[in-house]
């Protein structure tokens, strides 16, 4: 043979075998993982919503990512700590904390936590797969899928401090809050380009909301959104506090002139996630600059399909959601669950959050547990409107 076709032959052997290590690289969790050093964050991301619709979910879509420091629900602390106040009062506050957080400065995390000596003083911090990895704990691999319960094994004396080491190794930062009940007290950050904060916007059908609320625990938020009206905990005030809520964020972020760029607010639905999960989490992906490994797409698709044993995450009471529930049953299931005088009682405390989020209220009980009636606006009638 030739030589030099002898040469070029070894020359793409070469080339393929380099391709496939680095294929299987993204795909695979290996040892080779760097800690990228000193990294400038590009992409803030906020995922906004309410108590039992989903938000937990999409906060782990972005989570299982390794390019992504995810903390769910920091603003807890913020409610915790000053939960004689009303929420109102809170949301400056809840403001400047979320923004030292996407500037990866936790100095101010620590004046509202009890303790800042490690990281499990932080709320859910179990639930942030940068804690459960390097630099913050070397338990795992960065681009591993975490197992919740063996991270708080493994990491739970991890110092503190560790979160904001952490924070600076990554390109993206993701926070989910569903303790936020205005738009305009973000307008702030939104406006900040350095910041690039984009903002999803998750909303759920309130009689489903209403139904899961029922056996979660929530007494604090209960109690505080209830205050804000001076009454002891009123699940009635707290509906339609939780309703209205979401209508003022959504008008806020659709106002004319737009208060800030309008490709910085996404509005989706539960429903329609809970259809295609994959679709949305890709899309996603793609418009926030992430990478999708074949392993979160079968992580996704497991944890989405309806016969897995459901995963109950966080902790064992049940306050958080099972993901694998998070199938096209679990739309419906407060059909079954709730009486029709319930319903109507939700239907008219949150007429307006039905109108404008594609909610149609049931008239009777026939049309109730009439399984084949349609109770939500198809997906694409909606978005031609929003
Ligand atoms: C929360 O409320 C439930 C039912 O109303 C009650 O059984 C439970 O003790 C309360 N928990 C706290 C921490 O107040
Ligand atoms: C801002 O974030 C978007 C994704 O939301 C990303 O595509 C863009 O590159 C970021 N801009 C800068 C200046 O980093
Ligand atoms: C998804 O489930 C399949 C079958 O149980 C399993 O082989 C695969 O490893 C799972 N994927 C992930 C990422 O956990
Ligand atoms: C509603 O769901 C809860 C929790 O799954 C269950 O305990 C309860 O019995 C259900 N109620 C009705 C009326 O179906």
């Amino acid at each position: 043979m030739n030589p030099s076709v002898r040469f070029s032959r070894v020359c793409l052997l070469v080339l393929v075998s380099a391709l496939m290590i680095l294929y299987w690289k993204k795909q695979h969790c290996t040892v080779f993982d760097q800690i990228p050093q000193g990294r400038t964050v590009k992409t803030r991301l906020l995922i906004l919503s309410t108590w039992r619709a989903g938000s937990s979910f999409v906060g782990q879509l972005f989570n299982q990512n390794p390019d992504v420091f995810y903390l769910m629900e920091p603003i807890w602390h913020v409610w915790k700590l000053l939960s004689t106040k009303p929420p109102y009062l809170l949301q400056p506050a809840a403001r400047n904390l979320l923004r030292s957080i996407f500037l990866c400065d936790m100095e101010a995390l620590t004046s509202y936590v009890y303790k800042d000596e490690f990281i499990s003083d932080l709320f859910m911090w179990q639930e942030s797969r940068a804690l459960c990895t390097p630099p913050a704990c070397n338990a795992f691999q960065r681009c591993d899928i975490i197992d919740r319960l063996l991270c708080i094994n493994d990491c739970m004396q991890v110092p503190f401090r560790k979160i904001e080491e952490a924070c600076r190794t990554y390109s993206h930062i993701v926070v989910k809050a569903v303790r936020l009940l205005d738009l305009k007290v973000l307008y702030p950050l939104l406006r900040d380009q350095s910041l690039n904060l984009t903002i999803i916007h998750l909303v759920r059908d309130p009689r489903a909301i209403f139904s899961s609320r029922q056996y979660a625990r929530l007494n604090y938020s209960n109690a505080m959104l209830s205050r804000s009206k001076n009454s002891e905990s009123n699940v009635n005030i707290v509906m339609q506090k939780v309703c209205d809520a979401q209508v003022r964020i959504y008008n806020a972020a659709r106002a004319s002139p737009p208060p800030f760029p309008r490709n910085h607010y996404h509005l989706v639905r539960f429903e329609d996630l809970a259809k295609n999960p994959l679709d949305y989490f890709k899309m996603w992906y793609q418009a926030f600059g992430l990478t999708m490994s074949s392993r979160l797409e079968s992580w996704v698709h497991n944890i989405t399909s309806v016969d897995e044993k459901p995963i109950h995450y966080g902790s064992k009471d049940g306050t958080l959601m099972p993901i694998s529930k998070f199938s096209k049953r679990t739309t419906q299931y407060w059909r079954e669950n709730l009486s029709f005088q319930k319903v109507q009682e939700v239907q008219h405390l949150c007429r307006e959050n039905m109108k404008v989020f594609g909610y149609h209220p049931v008239q009777s009980e026939d049309e109730l547990k009439d399984s084949l009636l349609q109770l939500v606006v198809p997906q694409k009638s909606f978005q031609e409107e929003h």
